[in-house]
Parts: structure tokens; sequence; C-alpha cells
């Protein structure tokens, strides 16, 4: 396996909306930002991902980019960030942007254009349809049967030219034809810019999106005529080719519904496109029939059986991304861990697994210090609008408003947007204003400050799992290997590089666990266990073929094989 910076390096992901706001409009800026960055060099992590700070009417919170080359004013300016970027550099730190070039606002210029005439220099820019013949309804309906991630169709009727778009997403968002090849020039270039500007990368937005089914036809159940799309591997050489391949940078693709199989075309490491992705299988654990919403229980077999597809089936080929969670995922600890008595020592055991397994860790705001999933009384405080579109549109199908609140409680974006919680004061010590979302209120227990003022907290056991890191190759470039796939408590692997050996075990529940090592499987010298880190005191020299692990234990050794 090749070495490389991006595959030793921790990525930490701020929403900058929700992190710090420097001059008390309750939105979150660059300054704010600014203002964190020794906070950030403390806990160690080496890469910075930006969510959008674009120009944008914020239809979807940045996601919805207006102008792709400057800075949202409510974010602050281009000189705000160039500070920004010279204060991550400074200090050693690397940035990588958001590129969202699956679509953009309807707000942009392009489409501004776009949607005035059918021959407009830039109607091709995005994807318009005549509507289909409908004779038994108004006598014409959406080109074909595609639905958005938001709710309803994914085409909207424009009045001026008498014709559909296709958002994906919200109505606001409309898709960017990549058939189009000037399409394909301006994103090129836009990169470029960014790139020379200095920074790191990209994280590529619903990058797998960007190809769509010629023809547009309709989807048939289970399937979609969108998501890997047939040219999109072509379009990813290709911008990896004109762009990416000029600079020493890392990607990583957000890639939904895909599978090991298609991580290695993307980012194979003889593919030449992207370095990375994010797939979506874990985050899918626990939803039901009929989809993210249709919360279901999960079994922990469940969850190390797709961890270990991902991690085996990619070993040598291509490289994992970690995540437990993002501003898109209910919070890791609320989902994963027990964000109630045991939330110390559970948010421990899942950092662990996080920091061990093989792959970039990416950690989001406010995880370093076990921030929790938001419970707001009345759906008017929610601000996310696939949440809102949601609510609305299950309403009107006649469910009831617990049961959705329910399905909020769970998988809602907003979990992860509260702000960051800093201290017991006034906000969380966020704004001095009155925060665009509001705060969860247990800020006056979980927040940086007290974080920083306990040894034993959350916060440095992550710091001290990015230090392993930097020390042990073996943390980075082991191979993982599986124990007792079937044990529905605990979680053991094993990470091999030559004669280094991790040997991880890791209590997911509240009740104590017994583990005995299966020495077949796990073979080494006994004198050579070196307890690397765990989340509780550990007495010395302790037999570690047979433990009782406590509620949420983590243990990592470090051996040497035999
Ligand atoms: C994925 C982003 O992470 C999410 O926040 C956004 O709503 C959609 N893509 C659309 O851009």
């Amino acid at each position: 396996m090749v070495k490389k910076w991006w595959k030793e390096s921790v990525v930490y992901q701020i929403y900058p909306r929700s992190f710090m706001d420097s001059n008390g409009d309750g939105v979150g800026d660059l300054k704010g930002i600014i203002s964190k960055l020794d906070y950030l060099k403390n806990l160690g992590v080496d890469v910075i991902w930006l969510c959008p700070v674009y120009e944008s009417p914020n239809d979807d919170n940045g996601y919805d980019i207006s102008n792709y080359q400057s800075i949202i004013g409510e974010f602050g300016t281009m000189k705000d960030w160039e500070d920004l970027l010279a204060g991550l550099h400074d200090r050693g730190m690397k940035l990588i942007m958001d590129l969202v070039v699956n679509h953009s606002s309807d707000e942009h210029a392009w489409f501004v254009e776009s949607r005035k005439s059918k021959d407009n220099p830039y109607r091709d820019y995005y994807i318009w349809r005549s509507g289909k013949d409908d004779p038994e309804g108004d006598g014409v309906t959406e080109p074909n049967n595609w639905g958005s991630f938001f709710s309803g169709s994914a085409w909207q009727y424009d009045e001026a030219t008498e014709e559909y778009f296709l958002h994906i997403f919200s109505k606001k968002q409309p898709d960017l034809n990549w058939e189009n090849e000037k399409v394909r020039r301006e994103v090129y270039d836009m990169m470029t810019w960014w790139l020379d500007k200095g920074i790191d990368g990209f994280r590529m937005d619903v990058i797998n999106l960007i190809s769509k089914v010629p023809g547009l036809p309709d989807s048939k159940e289970g399937e979609s005529g969108f998501i890997n799309g047939p040219r999109v591997h072509e379009f990813m050489q290709e911008m990896n080719r004109e762009v990416l391949s000029k600079y020493d940078v890392m990607t990583v693709g957000e890639t939904c519904d895909v599978t090991p199989d298609d991580a290695i075309l993307f980012a194979g490491e003889d593919r030449g496109e992207l370095n990375m992705v994010f797939q979506f299988e874990l985050m899918g654990i626990d939803s039901g029939p009929t989809g993210k919403w249709g919360v279901a229980p999960w079994k922990l077999s469940e969850f190390k059986k797709i961890v270990s597809k991902w991690q085996v089936e990619l070993q040598g080929k291509a490289w994992n991304s970690i995540y437990l969670n993002n501003h898109d995922q209910p919070r890791l600890l609320s989902r994963f861990g027990n964000d109630g008595e045991h939330h110390s020592v559970s948010g421990k055991m899942l950092a662990t697994l996080l920091h061990t397994l093989q792959g970039t860790p990416y950690i989001y705001q406010g995880e370093e210090i076990g921030m929790t999933n938001v419970r707001f009384e009345s759906i008017d405080e929610y601000k996310d609008i696939e949440t809102l579109n949601m609510y609305r549109e299950y309403r009107d199908n006649g469910h009831d408003h617990s049961a959705i609140m329910n399905s909020i409680y769970a998988k809602g974006r907003d979990n992860a947007r509260t702000p960051m919680q800093w201290n017991d004061e006034a906000n969380a010590g966020f704004t001095t204003g009155t925060p665009w979302l509001a705060v969860n209120p247990n800020y006056k227990e979980i927040n940086v400050e007290s974080a920083l003022a306990d040894e034993g907290s959350i916060f440095y056991y992550y710091k001290k799992l990015i230090e392993l890191r930097k020390r042990h190759d073996v943390i980075v470039y082991g191979e993982y290997v599986l124990i007792d796939a079937e044990n529905e408590q605990i979680y053991a692997y094993t990470r091999t590089l030559g004669k280094e050996q991790l040997l991880v075990i890791l209590n997911f529940y509240e009740h104590p666990a017994r583990f005995v090592l299966d020495r077949e499987k796990v073979s080494f010298d006994s004198n050579t266990a070196e307890l690397l880190i765990s989340n509780y005191d550990v007495p010395a020299n302790q037999d570690i073929d047979q433990l009782t692990l406590r509620p949420y234990e983590a243990r990592v050794y470090k051996l040497t094989v035999n």
C-alpha cells in the first residue's frame, strides 16, 4: 500500500454556520473559525474540511451556490477566507473545500440566464425537458418519475419557457448538465482557481450523481437514473487529468448508494479519479423499509459485517474514509453509543473505532466533546429543508405528529447542526446574538471549556488517539481482520503490519461482557502486549486472553506477532 499524507491525516469537518460567530449576528463565520484555530491545533487534527462558504441564498444552507468564486457575506469576505487559509497553513494544517457541482443555486447567473429562453446560450447548462402527455390528468406531467431527495418530484415546471428543469435536491438546486462540455470546463476552471489560491483539496458533494442515464427514462423500482450514471468515471478521469493531477491534493467524493466495487472504481489506487469516497452503507443500518425516516433497530453483528466488508474489500486496492457522523447525520453518541449515563465512556469507545480502522478518520465538529442529538418541542424550531419538507409531506399523508417528531429526533439533520458548545455561558458561547438554530440545552454540561479543564474528557481521548496515529504506522496501514463476527456485544479486530499488530476490543453496550481471545486467530507473544489506550483504568499486566469488559469499555493493545 502506497504511503500518502492524506492516509496519515485526521480530518476535522467544520459546518461554518454553527461553529463560531464573531460578530453577534447569530450565524457562525470565518473570523469565528480563525479565533478557534489554536483549539483545533491543540486537538491535533491535520486537515479541515470546510462546508460551503460561497455566496448562496441558503435554501440548503450553502449547498445551493449562486457564485462559486465569492464568499457569502454573512460568513465574511475573501480576505477573511485568505486569513483562514494562512492561519491553517501557519499552524501546519491543511484546508479542503466543499465542491458542490452536481447542482447550483437557481440564483446562479447561469441559471438566471438558462431559464430565460430555450435558445439562451446557458440553456444547456441545466437539464430542461418538456412535460409528458398525461391524458388522464391535466394534460401534461413531469418528464419522468424521478423523485427528489428532499420529497416530491425531481422536476419543476417553469412558466417562462413552459418546460421542466431537473433538481435532484430542492427546487432551488437545479442540476447542472455535465453532458455539456462547457459546464465541465467552467467547473474545472473554477477548481483550478481555488487550487491556485492554495487549498489542499476538495470534498465533492454527491459527485456520483453527475451523470444521468441518457434519454432520462422512468426509473423502475430499486433503480436509479442518476446514481453512478454511465459517464461518471469518464467525467471523474477528465477532472483528474485536467485539474487534480496537477496538484498534490486530497479528494474525497460523497457517493451515495455505492458498494465497495464502486468505491474501487472511484478511488482505486490506479484509477486516476479520487483518493477516497464516503460510503453510506453503515449510515443506512438503522433505516427501515421506508428509508431513512423509518427508524429501525440495528444489530452489532450487522454493523461489524458492513464495516468489515469495506475494510476487507478495499484492502490494498482503495482507501476508506471513516466517519460516524457529519452535518447530514445524527450525532454518533446518540445513535451508536449512550448519550445518558455512559456518555463519556461510550463517546471514547466510538472514537476508538473511528481512529483504529483502516482509512482516514473524519471528526465532525463537537464530536470531540461528545455533543448529542437535540429534541426541540416544536417543528417550528427546526430549520433544515429536508426535515421540513418531509414533515409537510408526511402530515399531508396523514401521519401522526408525534411519530414524525420521533423520526426527526432520531434522524433529522439539525441534530448535527445545533451550534458548537464552547462554554456554559449564554448560547454556549457560540454567539452574543440570537443563534440561527437553538443551542442544545445540554451545553451547561457538555462544552469545550469544561472538556479542556478535565484530563479525563472525551476531548483528550481524541487528542491521544490522533497522537497515536502519528507514532504507529500500523494504525494507518495495518491490514484489518475481524475476530468473532457473531458476537452481539463485542467488536474486536486486529490490524497487522509486518510483525506489528493492534488488537482492538470494544464493548458496544452498557452490560459487562466476557471476552475470550481466540488464540488461533491472534497469535502473539504475551510479554509484548502493550496497552496503547483505554477508556478505563486497566490494571498493569492483566491477562488479555480472558477479560470482563466494563460498560462500553475500549482497549487497544499493540502486540508483536509470533
Ligand atoms: C450532500 C450534502 O452533504 C447535503 O448537506 C446537501 O443537502 C446535499 N448534498 C445537496 O447538496
